[in-house]
C-alpha cells in the first residue's frame, strides 16, 4: 500500500521565473505573469486538496517596485482584478485570504480589493493564504519592532515579558513558523522573504520556472519534504 504523505503544515512559495518563461516561449513579461497567475490559482486549490493549512506566497517584494513602471502597473492591476474576480471562488473553496507587507505605496484600488477579500474571507476554515505583496522580511521586523516599543512606551507591556510569543502576534501576520520554502526557478536565495519565520524552514529549489511548476512537481517537492529529517537543533534521530 502507498505511503500516506506527510504535509507540511505552513508552505512558503517564492513564484520566480515568470519573465524568464516568458522568454523561453517567446512571449512577453506580461503574459508571463498571467500564466503565473493561471498556475498559482491551481497551485492554491491543489494544495488545499492535499490538506495544507497555511500557505504564504510571495508575489511582490517591497524591492519589487524598482522594476520598470510599465511592468509595476501591469502586476498592480493583475492583483486587483484577480482579487475582484475570483472572490467568489475563494469564498466557495472556504479559502481565507490574508496580506502581509506595508500598505503604503499601494493603490487605494488595490487595497480596496485586499479589504474586501480579508473581510469576507475572514470566517473561513479551509486553506489560509498569506500574499506577501509590498513584503519585506527586515521591514516585518522593524515593522514589528517599532510596535512592541510604542506598547512599552505607553506601559501596555513590560519588557520583562517580551516574548517569542510577543514577536509572533505583532508580526504582519501571527502565522506558524515556515515548515518548507519553495522557490522556482532555480536561484538559491530567499530574498528577504519571510525571514523570522524561517528560521527552522526546509528548503526546495526546483529548477522550473513557476508557469511550469506543475501539480506533479508540488507533489514531488512534497515527497522531498517527507525524506527530509528535521531536527530543529536537536539530535540525530
Ligand atoms: C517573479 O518572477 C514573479 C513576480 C514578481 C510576480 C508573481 C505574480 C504572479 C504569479 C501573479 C499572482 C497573481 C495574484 C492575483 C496574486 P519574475 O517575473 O521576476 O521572473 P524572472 O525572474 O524570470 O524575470
Amino acid at each position: 500500500m502507498e505511503k500516506e504523505i506527510r504535509m507540511p503544515n505552513h508552505i512558503g512559495i517564492i513564484v520566480d521565473g515568470n519573465g524568464r518563461w516568458a522568454e523561453e516561449q517567446g512571449l512577453s513579461r506580461s503574459q508571463g505573469h498571467l500564466a503565473g497567475f493561471k498556475r498559482l490559482k491551481e497551485l492554491c486549490i491543489y494544495a488545499q486538496e492535499l490538506g495544507l493549512k497555511y500557505l504564504s506566497l510571495y508575489v511582490f517584494s517591497t524591492e519589487n517596485f524598482k522594476r520598470n513602471k510599465i511592468e509595476v502597473k501591469f502586476l498592480m492591476d493583475l492583483f486587483s482584478e484577480k482579487f475582484h474576480s475570483e472572490f467568489q471562488e475563494v469564498m466557495d473553496l472556504n479559502m481565507k485570504i490574508i496580506f502581509s507587507g506595508r500598505r503604503e505605496s499601494l493603490s487605494k484600488k488595490i487595497l480596496k480589493e485586499m479589504d474586501i477579500m480579508t473581510e469576507k474571507s475572514k470566517n473561513n476554515t479551509g486553506m489560509v493564504i498569506n500574499f506577501c505583496i509590498n513584503y519585506g522580511g527586515q521591514l516585518e521586523i522593524l515593522d514589528m519592532t517599532k510596535k512592541i516599543c510604542q506598547e512599552v512606551v505607553d506601559g501596555k507591556i513590560k519588557i520583562d515579558s517580551i516574548d517569542l510569543e510577543t514577536i509572533s502576534s505583532h508580526l504582519y501576520q501571527d502565522l506558524p513558523m515556515l515548515d518548507y520554502i519553495i522557490r522556482t526557478s532555480g536561484e538559491l536565495r530567499l530574498s528577504n522573504f519571510m525571514l523570522y519565520q524561517a528560521s527552522y524552514a526546509e528548503f526546495c529549489f526546483p529548477k522550473t520556472y513557476f508557469p511550469a511548476f506543475t501539480n506533479e512537481k508540488f507533489y514531488q517537492a512534497i515527497v522531498e519534504y517527507n525524506n527530509r529529517n528535521r531536527r530543529f537543533g536537536g539530535n540525530a534521530s
